[in-house]
C-alpha cells in the first residue's frame, strides 16, 4: 500500500503522555479501506482521565482544516467509551455502526464524523 501523508504529535505535559496522529489523502475526505479513520490517539495509562486526549484532538483538528478537509472521520470499538467521549466532546456525531475489514478481525466498530 502506498503510505498516506500523515503527522504524529506527542501529547506532553512536561513528560511524555501519549501521541495523536492524523493521516489523509490529499484533495478528498475519502480514506482507503485499510485505514480506519483520519485521526488516532493513545494516552499512557498513568496520564489518562486528565482531559489530554480531548485537548489533543481539539488541537489537531486545525491541521485537518488546513488540508482543506470538510470533515474527519474517527472510529472506535463499541466498548471504548473513553474514546467515544473524547470524540463527542469535540463535536463528533455518530454516523454508523459498521463491521471492520477482515484484517481488523471483522469486529463491529463505530464511525464518528467531526465537521470542520
Ligand atoms: C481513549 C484514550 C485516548 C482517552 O484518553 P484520556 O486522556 O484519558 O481521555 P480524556 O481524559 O480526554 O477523556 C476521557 C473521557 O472518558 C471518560 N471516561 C474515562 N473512563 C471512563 C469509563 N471507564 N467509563 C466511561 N467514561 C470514562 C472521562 O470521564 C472523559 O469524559 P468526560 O470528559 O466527558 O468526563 C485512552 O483511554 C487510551 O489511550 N486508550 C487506549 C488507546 C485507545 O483506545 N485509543 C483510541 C482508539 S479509537
Amino acid at each position: 500500500m502506498p503510505r498516506l501523508p500523515g503527522i504524529r504529535l506527542w501529547i506532553w505535559d512536561g513528560e511524555f503522555c501519549g501521541s495523536i496522529g492524523f493521516r489523509w489523502q490529499p484533495g478528498t475526505e475519502e480514506l482507503p479501506p485499510h485505514v480506519l479513520g483520519h485521526i488516532g490517539y493513545a494516552v499512557i495509562p498513568s496520564k489518562r482521565n486528565r482531559g489530554y486526549a480531548t485537548r489533543a484532538l481539539s488541537e489537531i483538528l486545525p491541521y485537518a482544516r488546513a488540508e482543506g478537509l470538510r470533515y474527519v472521520e474517527l472510529t472506535t470499538d463499541l466498548d471504548n467509551v473513553q474514546s467515544q467521549r473524547t470524540i463527542t466532546a469535540n463535536g463528533g456525531i455518530l454516523v454508523e455502526q459498521f463491521v471492520k475489514a477482515v484484517n481488523y478481525g471483522s469486529t463491529p466498530g463505530l464511525r464518528y464524523r467531526i465537521t470542520l
